[in-house]
């Protein structure tokens, strides 16, 4: 039987991966997989269902991506969205206007509500997002029209029989009212599938199957500490037990308490077998003197391959490496792929599978971020975990800025736990993407009582995104503010200034290094 699949055929637009993920929402699995897959591949898939995303080509263009017309072979329901509809519209014979300029924004769309399409939709209007070059004049011969806009006559279509429909609008961006209610008219009033993708579901579907692959041979894990690593770890304890072999090195670059909450956490309470190697001297030791961040991270790499490698040979035969891939990152389309392939790829266990000739396991590459959220709920692991804000593999060294001792050290983990503690209080914590602080390379000038004070200055970065490929500073109240501020220079020895960071993502980053 297998679970019931949603095909996304990704034709590059910047939002494919929201469909999946309303999809998912919804309780169905979905993938996403380039246009031009081989037709077997999707046969193999099974899908029940299949959606073609929209694009920035125009379909009147060479070279534009083109239809498979084996799929209509599978019948099943197929939804086409913006570059989607051109394409049904262009392959069963309807004829397209070619525009120079692109439709752009929120608009107002009027359902044919004898649509099954549009079921329950009860308004005379919604507002919608469009997108688009190309439009559609007049529908292939076997489509009637079932939407409108003041300004496209065909904003959607559909072939009721053949179960084909489409949409100029994208129903799967949050400025479209009610796109969530389409795509699901879609999947179960017009594709009649069964929501069984949940993540108790994938959880005992996901630890047979790696008992049933890994058998009694050895697997080896390394903890960061993270959301992602953490529930690797413990779906593969379910599923292998004590042959498991977890590692977590402590590099001495972590924020206060995070090294020993998730050690005591996967120890006492979820009994892993880890080995907690405390590397903090050798690290220091090699960024001695090192102020550019670049090498920074290289040595941090590199030195935490070697030590994982030194453990990893004391331990029984291993024949695996546990890895905490996430579905935006095999994605195979380039325009589809989320950030967190540019996040991983300076993440510190690359390079390890090369050096010691293991396979991998990576038994969340089905899952989106949310998803992960969600299987760390359901396994039962704490709220700290589950919502803890992404943290960069090379740790604090990338936040004291020039040269990493420990006395630099010390002061930015106590001037960023009081970030933290001041975040959680207001309930901040869950509502930016990040905060933290940087100590700066410089020291200025204070008074304190009646004596002058040159001490060092924390800067304050507290950002909102959604995915960190861009972020603009978030406006907390100046009140939460001026708390930081206060609780950072009168309880951190050695700080007399702290500013806040008001630059946005792009041109800035989020980290400063
Ligand atoms: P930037 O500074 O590039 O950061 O705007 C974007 C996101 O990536 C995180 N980041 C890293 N994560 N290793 C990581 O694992 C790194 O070297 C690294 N550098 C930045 C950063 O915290 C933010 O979430």
């Amino acid at each position: 039987m297998g679970r019931t699949t949603v095909l996304i055929l990704d034709y590059g637009s910047q939002v494919t991966q929201l469909i999946a993920r309303r999809i998912r929402e919804a309780g169905v699995y979905s993938e996403i997989h380039p246009f031009d897959v081989a037709f077997e591949r999707i046969q193999a898939l099974n899908p029940r269902a299949i959606i073609l995303s929209g694009g920035p080509a125009s379909v009147t263009e060479e070279n534009a991506p083109t239809l498979n017309p084996r799929i209509f072979e599978l019948g099943v329901p197929v939804l086409g969205i913006c570059y989607g509809m051109q394409l049904l519209c262009e392959h069963f014979k309807g004829s397209l206007e070619h525009a120079s300029s692109r439709e752009y924004g929120a608009t107002t769309f009027y359902p044919d509500h004898s649509s099954p399409l549009f079921a329950g939709l009860d308004k005379t209007s919604y507002r919608v997002w469009m997108s688009h070059g190309d439009r559609v004049l007049t529908p292939p011969p076997s489509f009637r029209v079932i939407g409108k806009t003041e300004s496209l006559p065909v904003a959607a279509m559909a072939d009721d029989d053949a179960k084909i429909y489409a949409v100029q609008f994208h129903p799967e961006v949050h400025h479209t009212e009610e796109g969530t209610a389409i795509l699901r008219n879609f999947i179960f009033t017009i594709a009649g599938l069964t929501p069984d993708w949940t993540m108790q579901a994938f959880c005992d579907e996901e630890i047979a199957k790696m008992r049933r692959e890994i058998g009694d041979r050895h697997v080896v894990c390394a903890l960061s500490g993270g959301i992602d690593s953490t529930v690797v770890a413990v779906l593969l304890h379910k599923a292998i037990g004590k042959n498991l072999h977890c590692i977590f090195v402590d590099n001495g670059l972590l924020r206060a308490n995070e090294g020993e909450e998730v050690i005591s956490l996967l120890r006492t309470h979820f009994d892993l077998n880890l080995i907690h190697v405390q590397a903090q001297k050798r690290f220091l030791e090699r960024l001695k003197d090192v102020d550019d961040p670049e090498k920074k991270r290289k040595i941090i790499g590199h030195t935490f391959i070697e030590i994982f490698d030194e453990e990893a040979k004391k331990l029984p035969h291993v024949d695996y490496l546990a890895q905490g891939t996430l579905y935006p990152d095999v994605i195979e389309s380039v325009s589809s792929r989320g950030p967190s392939a540019v996040i991983k790829s300076h993440h510190n266990v690359g390079g390890l599978p090369e050096t010691m000739n293991l396979s991998l396991v990576e038994p969340l590459r089905e899952l989106f971020k949310d998803e992960v959220r969600k299987v760390a709920a359901e396994l039962g692991l704490p709220e700290h975990i589950i919502w803890r804000q992404p943290f960069p593999g090379p740790g604090l060294a990338i936040r004291v800025l020039g040269a990493v001792t420990d006395e630099r050290l010390a002061i930015l983990r106590a001037a960023d736990r009081i970030v933290q503690e001041e975040m959680r209080a207001t309930g901040y914590y869950r509502k930016v993407w990040q905060g933290f602080a940087v100590l700066l390379p410089l020291r200025t000038v204070g008074v304190m009582g009646d004596g002058r004070t040159y001490e060092h200055v924390i800067a304050l970065r507290i950002v909102d995104s959604v995915d960190a490929m861009t972020a603009d500073w978030s406006r907390l109240p100046h009140d939460v503010l001026a708390r930081m501020s206060s609780r950072i220079i009168n309880e951190v020895h050695g700080v007399n200034r702290v500013v806040y960071d008001i630059s946005s993502k792009p041109p800035s980053t989020i980290e400063w290094e």
